[in-house]
């Protein structure tokens, strides 16, 4: 994608922004959904095709302003972030998103509104005791940065362009990739995935709590998750099943032949009928124990993998974009520490050698501070589970 070609250098001066590449590939880009599915599919086909898309960015951002969308704009400002962050500006791009994360003032006395939130207040209540069967992660709380391998942010990125093409598919006869089971082992980018597709498709993150719908009175447990699978109908949202595990495991399996058989049921017919407007995602680590009559109701299903040495070694640096790092550092030799290891503790150790330099005061990270994370934590993750 050039920003520049059709003015934004000309206004923007300098900006990165306005020189930053096919972002596709790296697949975060997020679109703001209010004006429609279409402008949503042009976007998304100008994003994979790199072509120039800086007039619909200013368009947006215009539009914002006189609409006064607070969360137009928000969404706008994520997507300048993520251009730097790609373009290499880690520290700028680490910088704007300190301003975004500051508490807003709010005006009138009304609490800043998420444009994707409205609508979900009436979430599922269970039968029985009236507990919430779901919970609306909050927009501002939908990390969305992933570190992939290409052919996985490939599947991730179709499922987001197929969501905002489902209109035109549909004057075909097609239907979107709309349930997804997203498979592999644990810190990985599972639940974290769920939560980019919110964000990139614009939807809520509706998160089922299974503590709360299963139940031990008789079919109770399926319709709660009948109401839940209703309220998805409703209001379009990313559904989150995560671990589904927990109510999807192989019936055969299973020492209780009453409550967890009939929710398997009732899962494999609610997903056999699924037709809501929104996605659904589910998640387990444990893909082997799962039902094998319910692999064949996704439309899409696959692993999210383990960080290869590019993703350990993107990961730490994009962790660490905010502090210095001593030039010494030998990347290789790190990653080769950290072969085999979940991103999600690439990342601790990367903050844990991060913190541990500004607190020692000399403020730059060293390879020692990160040996000495990388090996604490191997520690804890090869340690006998009690
Ligand atoms: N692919 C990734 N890219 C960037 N960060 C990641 C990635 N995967 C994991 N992380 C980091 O690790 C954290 C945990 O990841 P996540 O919750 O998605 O793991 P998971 O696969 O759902 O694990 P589990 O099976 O234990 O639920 C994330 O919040 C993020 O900080
Ligand atoms: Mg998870």
């Amino acid at each position: 994608m050039t920003f520049g070609r059709k003015g934004w250098v000309a206004a923007g001066g300098t900006s990165s922004f306005a020189r930053s590449r096919n972002p596709a590939k790296s697949g975060h880009a997020s679109f703001p959904r209010r004006h429609g599915d279409e402008a949503e599919e042009r976007i998304a086909a100008a994003l994979g095709d790199c072509q120039p898309m800086n007039a619909d960015i200013l368009r947006r951002l215009v539009r914002a302003i006189v609409d006064g969308s607070q969360d137009d704009l928000t969404r706008l400002a994520h997507k300048v972030v993520d251009a730097e962050r790609r373009t290499g500006h880690t520290k700028l791009a680490e910088q704007l998103e300190a301003i975004l994360r500051k508490p807003r003032l709010i005006k009138n006395g009304s609490a800043p509104s998420v444009e994707s939130d409205r609508g979900m207040k009436e979430l599922p209540l269970s039968r029985r005791h009236g507990e919430l069967l779901a919970t609306v992660v909050p927009r501002d709380a939908l990390e969305h940065y992933m570190v992939l391998p290409v052919d996985i942010e490939h599947r991730f990125a179709r499922i987001e362009r197929e969501y905002a093409a489902r209109e035109r598919l549909g004057a075909y006869g097609l239907r979107n990739r709309k349930t997804i089971l997203l498979y592999g082992p644990p810190g990985c980018g599972k639940s974290l995935g769920a939560k980019r597709l919110a964000w990139n498709t614009g939807l809520p993150l509706l998160k089922v709590r299974f503590d709360a719908l299963l139940s031990s009175y008789f079919g109770e447990s399926a319709s709660n998750l009948r109401s839940v699978f209703e309220a998805a109908k409703e209001r379009p949202c990313v559904l989150l099943l995560d671990e589904c595990d927990f109510i999807a495991r192989a019936r055969g399996n299973s020492n209780d032949i009453g409550e967890a058989s009939r929710i398997v049921n009732s899962l494999l017919q609610l997903m056999e009928e699924y037709d809501a407007p929104g996605l659904l995602v589910a998640t387990t680590n444990v893909e082997e124990s799962l039902d094998s009559a319910l692999f064949r109701r996704f439309d899409d299903v696959f692993q999210v993998p383990p960080p290869g040495s590019d993703e350990i070694e993107k990961l730490l640096r994009v962790t660490l974009s905010a502090v210095n790092v001593a030039d010494s550092v030998n990347w290789n030799s790190l990653v080769r520490q950290l072969a085999g290891a979940s991103a999600a503790m690439t990342v601790k150790a990367a903050q844990d050698a991060a913190k541990a330099a500004v607190l020692c005061g000399e403020k730059t990270v060293t390879e020692a501070l990160l040996e000495k994370a990388i090996s604490e934590l191997k520690h804890v993750e090869t340690e006998p589970k009690r």
